[in-house]
Parts: structure tokens; C-alpha cells; sequence
């Protein structure tokens, strides 16, 4: 790549820090040939002179570069916390208080949205609560005011009922009116000043974006995220962003594939804020549970999908051990089950070994080629490695899944 890509890389570490060997050299020059061509120059050093000159046309390349990608009740394992949160912690001493959510980046709005449909599926009324969505790309923002989706969005294997909140014609969901009008989007560049006073949130999710800045930016932002989040508050991360939050007031929760962190205070070591309990056995889907039929009655291979259940269940308890050493004997007695290798991965993957998580990720893929989850945990762990060949390569596999899908 010649200097002036390199000068390009560096204004985009600069103003929306990213990190330079987050982006392939040939992502970059695709990008940048785009919109040198769309503004008529027939070389890179004119594009670049327009570029440091102009806000408009950065905000352009930027739109070229962000990855956008997310879908519905990803990490449902998120919601469900958040949903035990709201349950447990906020509703017995703060039901007076209003609820103040943030969701950045929110790219597309599903993210916010299923924060929002996951409240309205609590005691709290639309009235105690608020959701604010912020994204630097002015296209993900406006697709996530229309709020219309298509199958892509939809990639959890979860059975959650998702028809009471869209209107669904052909293959086109609509988000309803009730879930719309409780989230607020906005634009913002996470690396931009905040006011001083702006009041605190009580959860925030920064899920994938820590992934792709600079170690520079990403302190930053991670500075932030601390003085914007209201002390005991949570804040939500990216599996693999775990590994990236080495702050001593963010205590990492018990509760597997949720990758939550709960903001202590370090001023007072007398009186800490006590550990969130892990919650009682929970259905799989954050919103609508499915009874399942007495065990007695239950044919060989329910049994054998409730001791996966029971692996999830010990998992959500904070029991990784347990749930570790459920989901190894569900395996030997099911070695081609591609969900128990996901679910072990997962379990490894909250319990720090993300070696095994990888391995486990790979067989469920192996098992399942079509296995999206398992992929993108895969590429989110190859990026954290730094294999961004082997992550690109995943990256592509992923599209082309979804390109068939959707
Ligand atoms: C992969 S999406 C993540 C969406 C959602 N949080 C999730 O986990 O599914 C990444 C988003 O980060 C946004 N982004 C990138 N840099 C940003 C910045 N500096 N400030 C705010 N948003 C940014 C992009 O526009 C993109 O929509």
C-alpha cells in the first residue's frame, strides 16, 4: 500500500479508531476506490486532499468501512441477564427510578430493540424505562428508524416468539409501534466528547465495536464507558471483547455467554456491592419459555436434549465446572451433536480457555457447516488472535450463508 492509503489509515485511526490491521489492505482500497470514483478523481492523493478537507466526505468513507453486521437477541443469554437484572436487583429498590439503557454502537437497531422487547417482557411498564441507541454510520441509523427487517436479522436459534412484536408480510418484519416509540437513536462517534454532566446510564451494551479499535482508542472508549455508567450498573461486551476489559471496578458476572461486566465501587472497600446471584434455572429463550413434558413420558432423545438443557442451566447458575462436566457426558453419549459442542465452547469460552472454546466451535462447525453462531464465534476468536487471514476467510463463509439465506 503507498503512503497515501497509509495517510487514510491514519485519519480513520485518528477520528473513529480503528485499529490499522483491523481492515485488509484490499477492504481498504476497495473502499477508497468507491468513493474516489464517486467523487470523479482519478487518483488517491486528490481523493485524500478531499477527505482531510472535507466532513461530509469522510462521513462517506466511513460508511464504506463499518461493519454493520448484527441481528435479533444476539447473545440471548444477554437478555436473559438483563432480564434477571431488572428482576432481581433494579425492581426491589429502584422501581421509582426511571431505567436509562444505552446501546452503542447499535448499527441497525436490533440490538436495542430486543433490549426493548426484553423489558416490556418484565414487571416495568414502557413508562420506568428507556432505551437510547447511538451509531457513527448515518445508514445503519436510518435503517434502524425504519425498523423494517428481513430474515437476516433473525439468527438466533432461539424459539422465541418474535410475530407479537412485527408485522410480518411476505418475509418483511416490521417492527410495531410500542417497541419503535420506546427507543431513541442518535448519531454518535463513540470517540467524541461527551457533555460533562450527561446523566448516567444503568446498563450499557458496547458489543462489538471494542473489537475493531486501536489499544489507544479502545482505553479511551473503555474511559468513557466508566464515567457514563451509574455505579452497580452493567455493562455488556462481546465474547471475545472479554479478554479486552482489564479494569479493577468492572467485575466480570457469573453467568455464562451473557459477557457482562457490573460496575463496583473502588472507593469504598468496606461495603462492596454484593455478587449478582445467579438466577434460577432459566428456559433458553429470553422471552417465551416452552414447557417440556414430564420425564417419565419423554422419549430417548428429549432426555438426552434436557441434559443439554440441564448443561445450560448450570451454566447460567454460575456452576461452569458442572456444567462443563454436564455437557462432556451429554457428549460422549452424543459425539456428532454439534449444539453440545457449541454450548461447551461457550462454557470454555466464559471459564477464560479460549483455545478449547476454539476447538469446540470447530467441531460444532465441522458437524454443522451451515452452524452461523459457532462461524462468527470463530471469527471474533481469530481476530482476537490476530489471524485476520483466517478470520476473513470465515467472514466470507458467513456471507455467502447469509446470501443463501436471505
Ligand atoms: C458489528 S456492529 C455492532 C452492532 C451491535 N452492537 C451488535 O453487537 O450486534 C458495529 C457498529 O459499530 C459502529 N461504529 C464503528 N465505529 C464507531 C465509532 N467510533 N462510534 C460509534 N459507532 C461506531 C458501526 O457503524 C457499526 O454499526
Amino acid at each position: 500500500m503507498n503512503q497515501d492509503y497509509q495517510r487514510i489509515e491514519q485519519l480513520l485511526a485518528r477520528r473513529i479508531g480503528l485499529g490499522p490491521d483491523k481492515l485488509s489492505p484490499r477492504q481498504l482500497i476497495k473502499a477508497v476506490t468507491i468513493r474516489q470514483k464517486a467523487c470523479g478523481f482519478n487518483n488517491v492523493s486528490d481523493y485524500l486532499k478531499r477527505l482531510d478537507s472535507s466532513a461530509h466526505e469522510f462521513q462517506e468513507l466511513v460508511e464504506q468501512i463499518v461493519i454493520r453486521e448484527t441481528w435479533f437477541f444476539r447473545h440471548r443469554q444477554a437478555f436473559s441477564l438483563l432480564r434477571h437484572h431488572v428482576q432481581t436487583q433494579w425492581l426491589p429498590s429502584r422501581s421509582r427510578d426511571t431505567l436509562r439503557i444505552l446501546s452503542v454502537p447499535c448499527s441497525t437497531g436490533e440490538e436495542p430493540y430486543s433490549i426493548a422487547m426484553t423489558l416490556l417482557n418484565t414487571p416495568l411498564s414502557s413508562q420506568q424505562f428507556t432505551v437510547e441507541g447511538m451509531d457513527i454510520s448515518q445508514t445503519a441509523l436510518t435503517l434502524a428508524k425504519k425498523g423494517i427487517y428481513g430474515k437476516n436479522s433473525f439468527r438466533s436459534h432461539d424459539q422465541v416468539d418474535y410475530k407479537q412484536f412485527f408485522e410480518v408480510e411476505d418475509n418483511r418484519y416490521q417492527i410495531c409501534p410500542s417497541i419503535r416509540n420506546q427507543v431513541k437513536f442518535s448519531s454518535k462517534n463513540l470517540l467524541s466528547a461527551w457533555p460533562p454532566n450527561h446523566p448516567p446510564y444503568h446498563v450499557i451494551f458496547c458489543r462489538h465495536l471494542l473489537i475493531y479499535l486501536d489499544d489507544v482508542s479502545r482505553d479511551r472508549v473503555l474511559k468513557v464507558l466508566d464515567r457514563l455508567l451509574a455505579n452497580g450498573g452493567l455493562l455488556f461486551v462481546g465474547a471475545v471483547e472479554t479478554t479486552l476489559i482489564k479494569r479493577d471496578n468492572f467485575r466480570f458476572m457469573s453467568y455464562p455467554s451473557a459477557f457482562a461486566y457490573q460496575k463496583v465501587s473502588t472507593t469504598s472497600t468496606k461495603f462492596p456491592s454484593p455478587p449478582v446471584r445467579p438466577p434460577k434455572p432459566q428456559p433458553r429463550s429470553p422471552l417465551k419459555p416452552r414447557p417440556s413434558a414430564p420425564l417419565s413420558k419423554q422419549p430417548e432423545k428429549e432426555i438426552q436434549r434436557s441434559s443439554l438443557e440441564m448443561a445450560q442451566q448450570l451454566a447460567n447458575q454460575g456452576k461452569l465446572k458442572e456444567a462443563a462436566q454436564s455437557c462432556q457426558s451429554y457428549l460422549q453419549r452424543n459425539p456428532i451433536d454439534a449444539q453440545g459442542y457449541f454450548l461447551l465452547g461457550e462454557i470454555s469460552q466464559a471459564q477464560g480457555n479460549l483455545e478449547a472454546a476454539q476447538r469446540c466451535f470447530q467441531k460444532a462447525v465441522y458437524l454443522r457447516p451451515n452452524y452461523r453462531e459457532a462461524l462468527a464465534h470463530l471469527v471474533l476468536l481469530r481476530e482476537s488472535q490476530g489471524d485476520r487471514q483466517g478470520a476473513a476467510i470465515l467472514k466470507n463463509r458467513i456471507q455467502r450463508l447469509d446470501n443463501l439465506q436471505g
